[in-house]
């Protein structure tokens, strides 16, 4: 079975004016999160889209799905873990809960923040994680990527085309997942944010899918307005 997994357990710390997590943030006539989900249930391949919640906003979630979403049998809320990626394993256990432990499944997991996802990184998130078992999206650097590992002095500039920049959807054999992530320490558990960094960290191949540049994620409030723009929504000026 392949499933979505729609990540919108966090609180939106760096979005300083918001009186709630981004992701229930007004993007033109729906919330950001709806806008991500309605991507996601375009895709007929996902069997069950699921989305992890922070505690707190369970209830603001699962009203705003059954205001907005017509086909809300195919969506499923859970609860979200104090990380991202506890996040995600809440995800995967309750999906094992529902439908047991199968090999093949697939899991699509993306940040609620990204509501320009596109249909076709998604469909080629799915093909890639059955093909390789994981998956990250990612575009090219077009910004020359500095180090610095004391954020003063230059450490090294590593060759442009080398170097791209991680967007989502990560997807995933979802029994590769699990275990590779049930192998780390709790130290590393609670250093690696990154779920592909999971399978890097434990030699796990990951290989790439081509995003795009409008898939950006909103973190801060610049990118709101930035969103705002891209949907056509901000009315105000
Ligand atoms: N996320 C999650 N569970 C967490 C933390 C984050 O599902 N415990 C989700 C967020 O809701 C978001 C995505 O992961 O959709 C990307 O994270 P980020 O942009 O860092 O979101 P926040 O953690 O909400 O933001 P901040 O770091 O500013 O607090």
């Amino acid at each position: 079975m392949i499933f979505g997994a729609i990540l919108a357990g966090g609180v939106g710390s760096r979005m300083k004016i918001a009186d709630r997590p981004k992701q229930f943030l007004p993007l033109g006539e729906k919330p950001i999160l709806i806008h991500t989900l309605e991507k996601f249930l375009l895709c007929t391949r996902f069997d069950k889209v699921y989305i992890g919640v922070h505690e707190k906003w369970v209830l603001h979630a699962k009203d705003i799905v059954k205001k907005h979403i017509t086909d809300c049998d195919r969506v499923e809320i859970v609860e979200g873990g104090k990380d991202r990626n506890s996040t995600i394993m809440n995800i995967v256990n309750a999906i094992e809960q529902a439908y047991g432990e199968n090999p093949d499944n697939i899991i699509v997991t993306h940040d609620a923040v990204r509501p320009f996802v596109s249909i076709r990184i998604i469909e080629e998130n799915i093909d890639a994680a059955i093909k390789y078992g994981a998956c990250d999206t990612v575009v090219a650097a077009t910004d020359t990527i500095v180090r610095s590992d004391d954020g003063n002095l230059i450490t090294e500039i590593p060759e442009r085309r080398l170097m791209y920049q991680g967007q989502t959807p990560q997807s995933f054999n979802m029994s590769l997942l699990k275990k590779t992530y049930n192998d780390l320490t709790t130290e590393q558990k609670s250093i690696l944010t990154d779920a592909c960094k999971i399978c890097v960290v434990k030699n796990v191949p990951v290989s790439l899918v081509n995003g795009d540049i409008a898939n950006m994620k909103i973190t801060t409030i610049e990118d709101y307005r930035v969103a705002e723009a891209m949907a056509g929504g901000d009315k105000r000026d």
